[in-house]
Order: C-alpha cells, then sequence, then structure tokens
C-alpha cells in the first residue's frame, strides 16, 4: 500500500506508472490537488481506467489539513495500512536574489513544500502505523543542501526544501517504537514543468522523470530504518548529501 502525492505530472506520474507496471502486488493512492479536472486522455486518469483497485485518486491539496486527514480515513478504510508515503507534491515558482525575494514567494513554499508533507503525515500516520516497516519519503531537492551550497538564487525553493529535511528528520527521530523510516531524497535534475526553462550547468546530468522515478523505488524499495533512516540521499546518483 502506498501514497503518491502531486501524482498528475512530472515525477509523481512516472512514480505511479512505475509502480502499477513493475510491482504487481502494489495498491496505489495517488493524491491529486484537483481531482474534479482529470478527465479522459489524462494519464493518470487513463492508468485509472486501466488499473482499477490497483490505483485509487484521492484528493490532496498539500496545504489542506482536511484533505491529508480524510486521505488517511480512506486508506485506513480500504487498505488498513499503508507501508510507504511518497511526499512528492511541490512548487518552484521564481528564482529571487536574497537581497529581493518576496515575502510572499518564502510563505507560499513554505507552505506547499515543508508544511505540505508535515500535514501529509499527521494525516497518514495512524495508517502507516499499522504497517510493520513504514517508510515516510519526502522528496526533497539537492538545492537544500547547506554543505553543497547551489550556485543559483533559488532562496525561497531552497529554504522550504531545507525546512522539509528537518520534518522528515524529526519524524524519523520520534518514530523509532514505531520502525519508522523517514527519509529525505533528492530525485535528480529531472526534464518536468519544474525543471522547464532552466538553465543547469554542463556538471548536471539531466534525466526524465521514468529514470528519476526508478532510482527513487529502487532506493525506497531497499529501504530499512536502519540503512535509510534519517539519511538525505541523491536517488539517481545513490550517494548521500550532505544536510
Ligand atoms: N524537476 C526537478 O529537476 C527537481 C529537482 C529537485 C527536486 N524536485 C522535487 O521533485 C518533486 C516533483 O517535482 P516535479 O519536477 O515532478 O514537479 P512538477 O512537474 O512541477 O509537478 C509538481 C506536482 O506537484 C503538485 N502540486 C503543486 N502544488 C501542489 C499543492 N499545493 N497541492 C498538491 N499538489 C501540488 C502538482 O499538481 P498540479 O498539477 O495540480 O499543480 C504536480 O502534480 C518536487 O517536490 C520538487 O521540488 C524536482
Amino acid at each position: 500500500m502506498l501514497s503518491v502525492t502531486g501524482a498528475n505530472r512530472g515525477v509523481g506520474l512516472a512514480l505511479v506508472q512505475d509502480l502499477l507496471e513493475h510491482k504487481p502486488s502494489a495498491v496505489v493512492f495517488a493524491g491529486v490537488r484537483k481531482i474534479d479536472s482529470l478527465k479522459t486522455g489524462d494519464k493518470l486518469k487513463d492508468l485509472a481506467d486501466k488499473y482499477g483497485d490497483r490505483l485509487n485518486l484521492v484528493q490532496l491539496s498539500s496545504t489542506s489539513v482536511e484533505d491529508a486527514r480524510e486521505v488517511g480515513k480512506v486508506i485506513l478504510d480500504k487498505a488498513g495500512k499503508l507501508d510507504v508515503v511518497i511526499a512528492n507534491a511541490g512548487i518552484m515558482t521564481g528564482h529571487s536574489p536574497i537581497l529581493s525575494v518576496p515575502l510572499e514567494d518564502m510563505r507560499n513554499h513554505f507552505e506547499v513544500n515543508t508544511l505540505g508533507p508535515l500535514i501529509l503525515f499527521q494525516g497518514t500516520a495512524q495508517a502507516l502505523f499499522k504497517s510493520q516497516s513504514p517508510k515516510f519519503a519526502v522528496i526533497s531537492s539537492g538545492g537544500a543542501s547547506l554543505g553543497q551550497l547551489f550556485d543559483q538564487p533559488i532562496t525561497a525553493y531552497a529554504t522550504s526544501k531545507v525546512g522539509v529535511n528537518m520534518i522528515a528528520a524529526r519524524i524519523n527521530q520520534e518514530h523509532e517504537k514505531e520502525n519508522l523510516a523517514a527519509f529525505a531524497l533528492h530525485p535528480g535534475v529531472v526534464e518536468t514543468d519544474m525543471s522547464a526553462g532552466h538553465e543547469f550547468s554542463p556538471d548536471f546530468k539531466i534525466i526524465t522523470p521514468q529514470e528519476s522515478a526508478q532510482s527513487i523505488l529502487k532506493y525506497v524499495d531497499g529501504a530499512t530504518r536502519s540503512s535509510a533512516g534519517g539519511k538525505f540521499w541523491s536517488a539517481p546518483d545513490d550517494a548521500e548529501i550532505p544536510w
């Protein structure tokens, strides 16, 4: 039983597709911000029609406490437990230097990228605690590393991802009793709407959403509390990132 947020496009959609195609036992709860606007011809909707009970689409806005609670309840009712959450939904809007970054940008990024996964954890915790070895993976960004600062003015985005890294670390720290592994993952520099139009240094390898999803799922699959709990990891590089 898995839950993936931001599932209608980008890395989230690739995660859902990979799970359905390559993990026959997986039952997926896919969070979508505007579920009512999904229509036939949209990839996620077509996957839901094809895979039936294995793919459950759920209304989930990252900023809604009610949505997260409702999703937790639906999963408990339908599946009785939740093994994995992948908190993938996120935004990166605008690149501003520290001198001029609008506070509104800071707040918006914090709401979605930092508080979103926190709300999601709070809403799904009871379902996660029913699993023998629950995992809570936060899709963060290498841009949040304080030990390897990016040479780009991604102030609002990076600050919000530093915040969510701490959320992942705290979840891990406080839930040893439940054998829960919480960790932060960098998905790579991925060809999605989020990265479109940005110039990346030639040092960065740009990967497809499918490649990113494969590397994330490989890591999540093998993750245990002792191997992955409390780590900040680059999935495509299979390497630890300094916090
Ligand atoms: N792409 C990269 O190079 C890269 C690099 C490092 C980290 N990341 C991280 O990887 C994750 C996925 O990024 P991506 O590249 O796939 O981005 P994307 O293509 O822009 O997709 C973002 C997803 O998040 C959802 N979302 C945004 N705001 C939301 C909200 N308030 N509530 C619920 N869902 C919301 C979007 O839903 P809507 O369609 O409704 O907007 C969409 O499904 C993000 O956390 C991002 O920060 C990406």
